[in-house]
């Protein structure tokens, strides 16, 4: 059984998707979560909904100043941190589409630096047996066309912790999970679940499309007591999307060339 009773978790992007999937999963364990997002309507709903439970901070995390005032408030309020689950990123395409030199640092900041700088604003505040969860992503490792920005943070992102868990030794985990393919529709307001044609689900060895819970429950596993000995990895959890050998005209599969 993952224990969680008191414990301190920051979760960046918590408002929504896989961040608010994540926070609510500590706090139904009785951990206190610090959330910082730019959506202050569903950051808010969120501490209603756990009264007394929440820190909410609206903020951009590509803003060193905003960074600084959320981690004080997180000293002033909690004192400690247990868990620091960086999962704030977002795409601003790439160089099909022209991706700006400015729009390109923009999506570095959010998803490489900020980690960085929060991991280094915690330094002094992460409590014995603390643990950091960088949320990278399968296109750490692959691509499609046209997205660089964002691969280039997950590359950066899935770099950046096996360096922390190496300076951080002894006294803070540091781990990876990367998603493959997650609908986090009921993770938003509206509850917008996608609709999937059966090649969707069945190009997954697990039969299916991911879900928010999936990639919690790796996260709370990579924070708890059971994985004291896992720090430096990257978990992949995908359903096996990344694992098949796909040729064309093999196994029911063909490429429409247009
Ligand atoms: N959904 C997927 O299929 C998938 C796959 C692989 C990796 N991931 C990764 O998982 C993480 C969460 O993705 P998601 O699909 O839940 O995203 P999402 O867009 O559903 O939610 C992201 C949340 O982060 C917030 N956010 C975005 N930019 C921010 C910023 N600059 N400052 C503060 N808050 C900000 C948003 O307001 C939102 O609440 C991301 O790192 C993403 O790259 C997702």
């Amino acid at each position: 059984m993952m224990e969680f009773t008191g414990k301190i978790c920051v979760v960046t992007g918590g408002a929504n998707g896989i961040g608010r999937c994540i926070a609510q999963n500590f706090l139904e364990r009785d951990a206190f979560a610090a959330v910082i997002d730019t959506d202050e309507v569903r950051g808010r709903e969120l501490a209603e909904a756990y009264p007394g439970k929440v820190l909410f901070f609206a903020g951009d995390v590509a803003e060193q100043l905003v960074l600084e005032g959320f981690a004080s408030q997180v000293r002033e309020r909690f004192g400690k941190v247990d868990f620091l689950v960086n999962n704030a990123c977002l795409s601003k395409k790439g160089i099909c589409s022209r991706c700006s030199y400015e729009d390109f640092l923009y999506v570095q900041k959010v998803g490489v630096a900020a980690p960085y700088y929060l991991s280094l604003l915690f330094s002094d505040l992460f409590a014995d047996g603390a643990s950091i969860v960088n949320i990278s992503s399968t296109r750490a490792q692959m691509s499609q066309r046209d997205t660089e920005s964002y691969t280039a943070a997950k590359g950066g992102i899935s770099s950046l912790t096996h360096a922390l868990s190496v300076s951080l030794a002894g006294r803070v985990r540091v781990n990876a999970v990367n998603p493959g393919w997650i609908d986090t529709g009921l993770y938003h307001s509206g509850h917008r679940l996608d609709c999937y044609e059966p090649a969707d689900q069945l190009q997954h060895p697990a039969g299916r499309v991911g879900n928010p819970q999936d990639i919690a429950q790796a996260v709370l596993f990579l924070c708890s007591d059971q994985a004291s000995f896992i720090t430096g990895q990257s978990m992949i959890v995908d359903g096996g999307m990344t694992t098949q050998m796909i040729y064309h005209n093999d196994e029911g599969w063909s490429l429409n060339v247009k």
